[in-house]
């Protein structure tokens, strides 16, 4: 049997500095701070300012300093994934322009969009590169500019989205931890409660479609709710009877931030405590394709060698899935 496994080596993360407060939103839009407490969990968010921005800016900042921290040089790495719903461009793959920016030449890139779950599919995606034995040294990096897609007129989406990357590397071992399994999932029938509507080949850019304002997110808040509640929970809870554990044995739960009611859920559902979730939501809002590597960078030095984590997503798509991981290394 192959005993070769995939294993996170190092995590870093990027936020922008402009700070976007409840407060500012409520100037924009008819909401109030306990509203969007109340219902979704947020305080602010960070949005990414400046002529000429995009996500590979982002992704940039999250790579660089992963390769820095981890003592890396751009010419050892053999793949570079990007996972985004906002890339610089159509095409080509942001993935792309991140690896010309950072200097990365001796690999190959791609995107990849699963929605919100597009790290959990990237970062999976680069275990079967590992596992396989054809890649040593891969960049999973998720990178939103979801301001580019938010339309700040309404109300039911502008305050949940803000913009962020965060990246990992990660390469093969022999040892008992890393990341151990990951089920993923999809139904592409939920895609008419969550998408853009314009801007892709069904419907190409043109005045109609900007004044219908047909290039922002366009999403049906309550049943995307109910289905990101029960699908996440279910995924959650199928890892960790897959691999006979129970809430004493998980030390960290890293699910995607979208609404701290759908985060709650899906932890009361496997019986784990607050303390052992980790949320940010209150500082990021929902950064789609980055929510997770910002966790795990912002909780990497609480991790501990031997930890049982799991990460559980839900996003566009619909997609879903989780992960879990035996943290290999101290900080
Ligand atoms: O990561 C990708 C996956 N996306 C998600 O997971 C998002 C899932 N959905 C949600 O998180 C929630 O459905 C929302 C946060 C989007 C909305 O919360 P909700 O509790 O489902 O609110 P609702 O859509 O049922 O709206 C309740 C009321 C409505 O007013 P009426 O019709 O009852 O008079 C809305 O118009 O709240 C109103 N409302 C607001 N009021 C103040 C909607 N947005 C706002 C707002 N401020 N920002």
């Amino acid at each position: 049997m192959n005993n070769i496994k995939a294993v996170i080596t190092g995590v870093h993360g990027y936020v922008p500095e402009y700070i976007l407060t409840n407060e500012e939103i409520s100037k924009m839009v008819d909401t109030s701070d306990e509203w969007i407490m109340t219902r979704i969990g947020i305080k602010e968010r960070r949005i990414l300012k400046g002529e000429g921005k995009g996500a590979s800016d982002l992704g940039y900042e999250a790579v660089k300093g992963l390769l820095e921290k981890t003592k890396t040089s751009p010419d050892e790495i053999d793949f570079l994934i990007c996972a985004t719903v906002t890339p610089d461009m159509q095409f080509p793959a942001t993935a792309n322009i991140i690896s010309d920016k950072v200097g990365i030449k001796n690999a190959f890139s791609f995107d990849v969009n699963a929605g919100c779950s597009g790290f959990l599919f990237a970062l999976s995606t680069a275990v079967s590169y590992i596992e396989s034995g054809r890649c040593k040294k891969i960049v999973v990096v998720g990178a939103e500019k979801m301001s580019s897609i938010v339309d700040y007129s309404d109300r039911t989406t502008c305050p949940i989205f803000g913009d962020g990357a965060g990246a990992v590397l990660v390469e093969p071992t022999t040892e008992s931890n890393g990341i151990i399994d990951f089920i993923l999932k999809v139904d592409g029938s939920g895609r008419k409660h969550l998408h853009q509507k314009a801007g892709g080949s069904v419907k190409p850019a043109s005045h109609e479609t900007i004044d219908a304002k047909e290039h922002f997110i366009y999403q049906e808040g309550q049943p995307v709710f109910k289905y990101a509640v029960s699908n996440m929970a279910s995924v959650a809870e199928e890892i960790l009877k897959k691999h006979n554990l129970t809430a004493n044995d998980i030390a960290w739960l890293v699910p995607h931030q979208a609404n701290l009611r759908i985060i709650d859920a899906t932890a009361n559902r496997i019986g784990l405590s607050k303390e052992k979730v980790m949320i940010n939501i209150q500082k990021y809002g929902n950064t789609t394709s980055a929510t997770l590597p910002i966790c795990l960078w912002e909780w990497e030095k609480k991790l501990k060698k031997g930890d049982n984590i799991i990460l559980a997503a839900f996003g566009a798509g619909f997609t879903w899935g989780s992960m879990y991981i035996k943290w290999a290394y101290n900080s």
